[in-house]
């Protein structure tokens, strides 16, 4: 008899994701793997509730504590992403060299809105074409090269307007950016 979790995951690809619970369990980081593999095979790169549910289960891994390693890494997203991706560090060393101005810039030149509280330190929102998707992290790890920018998973440091809009140019929006 099927789980609850699993019968809500018949839209999804079950068996892609036996498949990476097999292939990874026991190893060293296993979970971060299953969870890695599974957001990677996704058609928006995310991961959605019902199949955090069914990893869950399936490792019997507490759900809170794969919430808890889905939210610690910039990598995984809880909602669905644009084939397009920027990722702008807003830690203390890239906040101190510039990343807000960095972050207004990007939002602007992707006609995105700050919300009413003017609210950049934790943020992750999608076009409405649904092409790009703009986050904000608290670290890379690459403190020494701040101000830090992620696009399309290649790091770029000691960013300015310059060479950030150079970056955005490289985005595949299906025509120039204005
Ligand atoms: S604060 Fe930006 S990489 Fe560490």
């Amino acid at each position: 008899m099927q789980s609850a979790a699993s019968q809500r995951l018949q839209t999804f690809d079950q068996a892609f994701v036996d498949s990476v619970i097999a292939e990874r369990t026991g190893r060293p980081g296993a979970l971060l793997g299953i969870l890695q593999k599974v957001q990677e095979h996704q058609p928006a790169q995310y991961l959605p509730t019902e199949v955090l549910e069914y990893i869950a289960a399936k490792t019997a891994t507490p759900l809170s504590r794969i919430y808890g390693v889905v939210t610690f890494y910039a990598l995984f997203s809880l909602a669905p992403q644009g084939k397009n991706s920027v990722c702008i560090c807003r830690g203390t060393a890239c906040h101190t060299r510039g990343s807000r101005d960095l972050l207004e810039q990007a939002m602007m030149r992707l006609g995105l809105q700050q919300d009413q509280d003017g609210e950049t330190e934790s943020l992750s929102v999608t076009t409405p074409d649904g092409l790009t998707t703009l986050r904000t992290v608290a670290c890379f790890g690459q403190c020494a090269l701040a101000p830090v920018v992620e696009v399309n998973h290649t790091i770029f440091g000691h960013m300015n307007e310059r060479s950030l809009q150079k970056a955005l140019e490289t985005l595949d929006l299906g025509g120039p950016l204005s």
